[in-house]
């Protein structure tokens, strides 16, 4: 007889590590997947014997193809029955136009679209087959409004709050709750991987959250059916801007000075 577990892609820092917690919190048996297994199996260590439950580890490379098919056999061979599906992994990425190296390119996409559609083909049927299932796809406010520059991670997101929407569209009434969840700039190792210290070091604070209070968010927009979960006050109050016409004719015109 199969058991019930959530799947958390990039578990081995971050946002991920922080749903691995909450999730063990609520009585949740965990499959933790990332490249770092030696963090992946230290955290299971200290969920597994805080909260009772039982972590599983897979080390996985989601910018390969073959990553997800390779989940999902893991998950049958073992007797994993996916009800929680928290597609999270993610980097900052190439400049689609100034990063010449399209093997580069294509590993992002790979990762950060393609890893997480594939992974929706491959467990949300069984979960609507079931009648119930919760799907995080972890987008960004980044995904909310076009800016001039990059053309690469912002589209990505974009891509994810789309196919999320769609998604709880089509099998909210069979029970699977699916979110595309868009946290602002949050304190975890992202920027430091990027390069970008520099840049988080000269921000104001006030602009930063702590990953308990996006997951926090995330969990609880999910569970109350939200297709789409700003976290964090300052970005709820910015999105309706984000989405103005006259934001978008603003950032226009800013990229194009006549
Ligand atoms: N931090 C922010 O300000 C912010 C804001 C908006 C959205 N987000 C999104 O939040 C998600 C989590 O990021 P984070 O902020 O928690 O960053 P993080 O602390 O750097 O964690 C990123 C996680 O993704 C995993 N990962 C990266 N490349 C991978 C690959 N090829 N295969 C498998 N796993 C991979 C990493 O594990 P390994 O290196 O061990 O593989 C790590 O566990 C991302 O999708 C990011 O775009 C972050």
């Amino acid at each position: 007889m199969p058991q019930s577990y959530a799947l958390v892609t990039g578990a081995s820092a971050g946002l991920g590590s922080e749903f691995a917690r909450q999730l063990a919190a609520k009585g949740l048996n965990l499959l933790l997947v990332a490249r770092r297994e030696d963090r992946l199996k230290a955290l299971a260590d200290t969920l597994s014997q805080e909260f009772g439950v039982s972590v599983k580890t897979l080390a996985a490379d989601l910018s390969q193809s073959n990553a997800p098919l390779q989940i999902q056999q893991f998950c049958d061979d073992n007797g994993l029955q996916v009800d929680w599906l928290i597609n999270n992994a993610g980097i900052a990425g190439p400049d689609l136009l100034t990063d010449r190296d399209w093997h580069e390119q294509q590993a992002f996409f790979q990762l950060m679209m393609l890893s997480v559609v594939e992974l929706c083909h491959r467990f949300v049927p069984a979960m609507a087959a079931r009648g119930f299932g919760r799907v995080i796809n972890v987008a960004s406010v980044a995904g909310r409004i076009p800016r001039s520059g990059g053309c690469n991670y912002g589209p990505s997101k974009a891509y994810l709050i789309a196919l999320s929407e769609e998604l709880n569209l089509t099998v909210g009434g069979q029970g699977v709750n699916v979110s595309a969840l868009c946290p602002g700039f949050t304190h975890t190792d992202f920027h430091q991987t990027a390069g970008l210290s520099d840049m988080k070091a000269g921000m104001p604070g006030w602009l930063w959250y702590g990953a308990e209070t996006v997951v926090n968010d995330a969990i609880r927009g999910v569970e109350g059916g939200r297709p789409v979960v700003l976290s964090g006050r300052l970005y709820r109050w910015l999105d309706p801007l984000f989405q103005s016409v006259w934001t978008r004719r603003f950032f226009r015109i800013k990229a194009r000075p006549e």
